[in-house]
């Protein structure tokens, strides 16, 4: 079985959450690509560490990236300017379960200022496990890939 790789990224608001994710990922058996923010005190841009995490994908060298800031809005913003990224802003199991299961999403975007230890654990534990159901979510998926081609 091949390993999965996570590359994960945060600002200095998601640091504290960034480290535990890692140790979370490790001990599920994914080989984690850590992108920096390096230390918790240096006020730093999320979108010089997102973009890292988001090549990471892009370039098939991590299946999944996990983005860290103060909201995790600005990162998924900055994500879901990439046609090939599904970023999906989670705050409960539920949703982290569905932004795979219905969205396909390859991004969690989790807010530092606004979850806990436990919430952020609980949500990355389920967005790893959760297979993309495909079917009709395919479907819209596709429709979302052509709507964005017709546009450029
Ligand atoms: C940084 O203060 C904060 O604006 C950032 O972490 C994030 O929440 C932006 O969306």
């Amino acid at each position: 079985m091949s390993v999965k790789k996570l590359a994960i990224a945060s600002d200095h608001a998601g640091f504290s959450l960034k480290q535990v994710l890692i140790d979370l990922a490790k001990n599920m058996g994914f080989m984690v690509e850590d992108l920096g923010v390096d230390e918790k005190t240096a006020s730093v841009d999320y979108p010089d560490y997102g973009i890292k995490a988001i090549k990471s994908v892009l370039a098939g060298e991590s299946t999944f990236a996990v983005l860290l800031c103060g909201t995790g809005i600005g990162m998924s913003i900055l994500a879901n300017r990439f046609p090939e990224i599904r970023a999906a802003v989670c705050h409960t199991e539920f949703e982290a379960e569905v932004a795979r299961k219905h969205n396909n999403a390859n991004v969690l975007c989790l807010g530092g200022r606004v979850i806990g230890e436990e919430i952020a654990t609980r949500c990355l534990k389920v967005f790893l496990e959760t297979e993309f159901e495909a079917g009709r979510h395919q479907r819209r998926l596709d429709k979302l890939a052509k709507l964005y081609q017709t546009h450029q």
